[in-house]
């Protein structure tokens, strides 16, 4: 087992990495679960895999589990996912002292932690992440949100667990597709700060997507440990290091938008398309050479995540495409900072892009096969 510290003041606290951990839950969690009933958010596929494991490892420390079973998918993420939460817990009279386990992905502990962030005016919480994605990015760091009419995330809060148990075991019955969407998020911490890691996953990129036990321990850790030193720099992102981890969300969200935020395009997928866009848009600027922005398409494209726009059939104009750029809720008077690349291992914000010279790029690439 890892152990990763995300240092922040007052509000320290470990992520644990390894097999085993939900089977040992009680004794993971100590002195954070104060109370014999443990309330615990889940969605219905998680509950059905890994439910049971975990009430049994709390029954055998002598607790009991009470669970709100949300249905799979985003829809959690909203107004009504909330209310009900934070009026079950409220039923179930948690107080502030107490922690919340959020059993999910991403979509139950940005939910979970929401609810947490403003339940009596903020109580505990400790993420229990069962994707690939939620374990190396969403699960660390404090982001909350839910998506709201005007778009996704868009009402939030910052707001830290108190413990994360990443259980690589869990992986097991996480649909391939969706271990390909986490995949991308890990080799994100790659090209944007860390060549040596980048190499590895252009060696190992498979083994971690086939659930090889090393390779995925491995990957997780050192995914953790990139989030966590830039989350201990720039807790809320102010002063530009947290940005860099949204290196490939600007394009990605635009092709999201474009593709009706549907399972046509998962958020890993286009995140990973992403990447590649803001990497030839790099060597468009002359920032990067065309070499490593091929290199980083053909690690991306190995893992068989999509790297081609012209891949997707859209029906639409570059200029269209950079539209939806407009309503990212990175907008900062009148600017859309842009992630971009000096060489692999080596991002940099950049508030100097035209979305009008993006748009040309991006009609260019829709023509390109
Ligand atoms: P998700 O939570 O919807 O999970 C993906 C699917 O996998 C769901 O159907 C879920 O039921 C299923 N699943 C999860 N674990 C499983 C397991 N072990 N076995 C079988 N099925 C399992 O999606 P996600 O990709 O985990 O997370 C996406 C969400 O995370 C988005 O809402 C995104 O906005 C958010 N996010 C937040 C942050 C942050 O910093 N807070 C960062 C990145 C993404
Ligand atoms: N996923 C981006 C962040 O946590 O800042």
């Amino acid at each position: 087992m890892a152990e990763v510290r995300v240092e922040l003041a007052g509000r320290s606290y470990d992520v644990r990495i390894g097999g085993g951990l939900i089977g040992n839950f009680a004794e993971e969690c100590g002195g954070l679960l104060r109370k014999t009933r443990v309330p615990i958010v889940t969605d219905r596929n998680v509950y059905a895999h890994w439910g049971e494991a975990l009430a049994q490892s709390l029954e055998a420390a002598g607790k009991h589990p009470a669970w709100l079973v949300h249905e799979p998918g985003e829809g959690a993420k909203s107004w009504d996912g909330l209310s009900r939460t934070v009026e079950w817990l409220l039923g179930e009279e948690v107080e502030r002292g107490d922690h919340i386990v959020a059993l999910g992905g991403g979509v139950i502990g940005d939910l979970t932690g929401f609810a947490a962030s403003m339940l009596k005016r903020g109580c505990g919480f400790i993420q229990v992440p069962t994707s690939l994605l939620a374990q190396v990015d969403s699960s660390v760091g404090g982001k909350t949100a839910i998506n709201v009419a005007a778009g996704k995330n868009l009402v939030g809060a910052f707001h830290q667990p108190s413990l994360v148990l990443a259980d690589t075991d869990v992986l097991s019955t996480l649909p391939e597709r969706e271990m390909r969407c986490g995949y991308a998020e890990v080799i994100k911490y790659g090209i944007l700060g860390d060549a040596a890691f980048f190499e590895w996953c252009e060696a190992n990129g498979s083994r971690v997507i086939a659930h090889d036990r090393e390779a995925v321990e491995y990957a997780v850790t050192e995914s953790v440990q990139a989030k966590a030193r830039i989350v201990a720099e720039d807790e809320r992102e102010t002063s530009g290091a947290r940005a860099l981890l949204n290196l490939g969300h600007t394009f990605g969200h635009a092709l999201e938008a474009e593709t009706g935020y549907s399972d046509r395009l998962l958020h890993g997928e286009a995140v990973a398309l992403g990447m590649v866009l803001a990497a030839r848009y790099s060597a468009r600027k002359g920032h990067l050479s065309a070499e490593d922005a091929e290199r980083i398409a053909e690690a991306i494209g190995a893992s068989r995540l999509p790297v081609e726009i012209a891949s997707l059939g859209l029906h639409c104009t570059g200029q269209a495409l950079a539209a939806h750029m407009l309503h990212d809720k990175k907008m900062d008077a009148g600017t859309l900072p842009f992630i971009l690349l000096r060489g692999i291992g080596d991002a940099f914000l950049d508030r100097e892009v035209s979305l009008e010279d993006v748009g040309a790029f991006l009609a260019q690439q829709l023509q390109s096969a």
